[in-house]
């Protein structure tokens, strides 16, 4: 909603070209705030989309705190995200992800920022042996020592991430960390940003708050019930083979999360969507924002991508 408060008032927006941030801006522009997108490439074909519809464009880098005081000057707002070591052709370690999310947070207090939100993660608050995980309570911690108004968002996982290209939708078929007949907790990434906006424009609310957040919980079979709705044919799902995640120690940590509820997921979804009318369920994204990526991973062809 656009409010008078927010208008002349700007947010830095971190990984404005990627899933998140680019949620969030399109969201907090939608709701009248003015963004300031850090990025690492402006003459790049994303970062010149969102200088398109609005959005101010800062050279920057997480790795870089002089360019991050910069950008932060003057804003009233900073929305922190990084990039992970456990993503697809990530270039980031562990350490780099937590060096980067404390510089951000160490930075906003240092440049008077009034709202910090920081997107960690589901899992975050207990230890989980998963080190790219753990990442998100640390950063957490530091955000919560520092004299700061913040706010912390755990998002579940994206429903983004089940209709990956490469994992075999084409042959008509899904495999995931799930049992077909167990629940776990998604959410798209659209409403992830528009939550962020939500959160902007009601501080007294939502200042000193850690939230858990998700759109729909679906089991195993769920999915393969809305995936064949979707795309008009077959999709079977399985859990990942046994003899996989016996030899992948991650990906059996991360079953085993799911198992013990901690990845799949422990948000309160009726209150969740009282609070948040828009939220997604897994059948309205497909026929709404997921259209078009479940069209792409349906003609990709397999390539043996595991999901995780
Ligand atoms: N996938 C899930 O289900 C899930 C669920 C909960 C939480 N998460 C967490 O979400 C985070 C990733 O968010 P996302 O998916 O929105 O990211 P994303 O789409 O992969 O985008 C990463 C963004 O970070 C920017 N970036 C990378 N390195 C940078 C640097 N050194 N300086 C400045 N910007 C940099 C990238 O900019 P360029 O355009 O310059 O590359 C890009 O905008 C991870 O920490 C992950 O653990 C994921």
């Amino acid at each position: 909603m656009v409010g008078v408060t927010n208008i002349n008032k700007t947010v830095v927006v971190l990984g404005a070209t990627g899933q998140q941030g680019g949620a969030v801006a399109a969201a907090l522009r939608a709701d009248g705030w003015g963004v300031r997108a850090v990025v690492r490439d402006p003459s790049g074909d994303r970062a010149r989309a969102l200088s398109a519809v609005g959005v101010e464009t800062v050279r920057g880098d997480l790795g870089d705190s002089e360019s991050l005081r910069a950008a932060f000057s003057g804003a009233h707002g900073v929305f922190s995200v990084q990039p992970n070591s456990g993503q697809a052709g990530a270039d980031v370690t562990n350490e780099d992800e937590v060096r980067f999310g404390a510089a951000v947070a160490e930075t906003a207090e240092h440049c008077g920022v009034a709202h910090l939100v920081y997107s960690s993660a589901v899992t975050a608050g207990s230890t989980t042996g998963v080190a790219h995980l753990d990442t998100k309570s640390r950063i957490e911690a530091h955000v919560r020592d520092l004299d700061i108004a913040g706010t912390i968002i755990r998002p579940a996982t994206f429903m983004e991430l089940l209709v990956t290209p490469g994992t075999g939708l084409d042959r008509g078929h899904l495999s995931f960390l799930m049992r077909p007949d167990q629940a776990m907790q998604f959410i798209a990434v659209r409403d992830i940003g528009r939550i962020v906006a939500a959160v902007f424009g009601s501080p007294d609310r939502y200042v000193g708050r850690t939230m858990e957040i998700a759109g729909d919980a679906l089991t195993g079979n769920d999915l393969a019930e809305h995936l064949t709705q979707a795309a008009g044919r077959t999709i079977s799902y399985s859990r990942l083979p046994a003899t996989l995640s016996a030899q992948d120690e991650v990906l059996g940590k991360l079953e085993a999360l799911v198992d013990d509820g901690r990845l799949a997921g422990n948000a309160n979804l009726d209150a969740l969507r009282a609070e948040f009318p828009f939220l997604l369920r897994f059948d309205r994204w497909l026929a709404g924002p997921g259209a078009v990526l479940l069209a792409e991973a349906l003609r990709a062809s397999d390539t043996g991508i595991v999901l995780r």
